[in-house]
């Protein structure tokens, strides 16, 4: 990784394999999400220091509440102590944490303590946490409409007034465009990971449980990314180390 060449302003992560990291081991998928948590703390801190001010995690899905209970229960307390705890310390690294999701059906422990979280690193200046819980980018898709077509029915907002902007504006959260999304695991999908927001969005999968994840895999990626050609549609091709 080179921090004088061009680095992305906003960075998604798809934390996936936490589960198979500790079946691979022996152990419960509970002990792959506790792992997970651990490392997504060091991975965060490297983040910042890298100076990439906006970066959205993927938590936990919609579809994720179709799990066992057993670890679905596992993994909403596991939030809680999270985001009490653990993430706490962000306040003093000036990271504001931001949500995207719905409210129901989260218990209302994890709903109060990320209010908590929310409220506490509200001041933050160096950089935004966007955490994805009980998230799906095609229902914030239909919520946006949803609030959309209600200032459409109270008359604030007429139909051809209804652009881009306005689409961006009516979204979970107001934030730039990702630049560069990494899954961990080796899947190569999206799985209904802000699906709008990765419109023009650099992808790289690598092969690691993100439990296992490290520092230097991140800097590898960023090193990718720096050597890709962003083009927007556009024809000229332009390294971002140029840019
Ligand atoms: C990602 O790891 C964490 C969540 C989805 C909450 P998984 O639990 O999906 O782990 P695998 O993909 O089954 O290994
Ligand atoms: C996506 O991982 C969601 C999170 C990482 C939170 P999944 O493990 O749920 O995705 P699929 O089921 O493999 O598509
Ligand atoms: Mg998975």
């Amino acid at each position: 990784m080179n921090q004088n060449q061009k680095m992305p302003t906003h960075i998604g992560i798809i934390m996936d394999g936490n589960g198979r990291w500790a079946q691979e081991r022996g152990k419960p998928r509970s002990f792959g999400h506790q792992e997970g948590a651990k490392n997504l703390k060091k991975l965060l801190y490297h983040i910042y220091d890298c100076k990439i001010p906006y970066v959205s995690l993927y938590a936990f899905s919609t579809e994720n509440f179709q799990r066992s209970k057993e670890e679905v229960t596992f993994l909403m307390n596991l939030f809680v102590t999270l985001f009490r705890k653990e993430l706490k310390s962000l306040k003093d690294l000036g990271v504001k944490v931001v949500f995207s999701g719905r409210k129901e059906p989260l218990p209302s422990k994890v709903w109060n303590a990320m209010q908590e979280l929310e409220e506490s690193t509200k001041e933050g200046s160096r950089g935004v946490l966007n955490i994805c819980i009980n998230y799906g980018g095609q229902y914030e898709l239909v919520d946006m409409a949803k609030k959309i077509a209600n200032q459409v029915q109270e008359g604030k907002l007429s139909i051809d007034e209804i652009t881009k902007e306005v689409i961006e504006k009516n979204m979970y959260q107001s934030l730039p465009p990702l630049d560069f999304i990494i899954r961990t695991s080796g899947e190569m999908r999206i799985s209904n990971f802000m699906i709008y927001q990765a419109a023009y969005a650099e992808y790289y999968f690598p092969n690691i449980y993100f439990p296992a994840f490290q520092t230097s895999d991140f800097d590898e990626a960023i090193l990718t990314y720096q050597n890709r050609n962003r083009r927007f549609g556009k024809n000229e091709e332009k390294n971002l180390s140029n840019q």
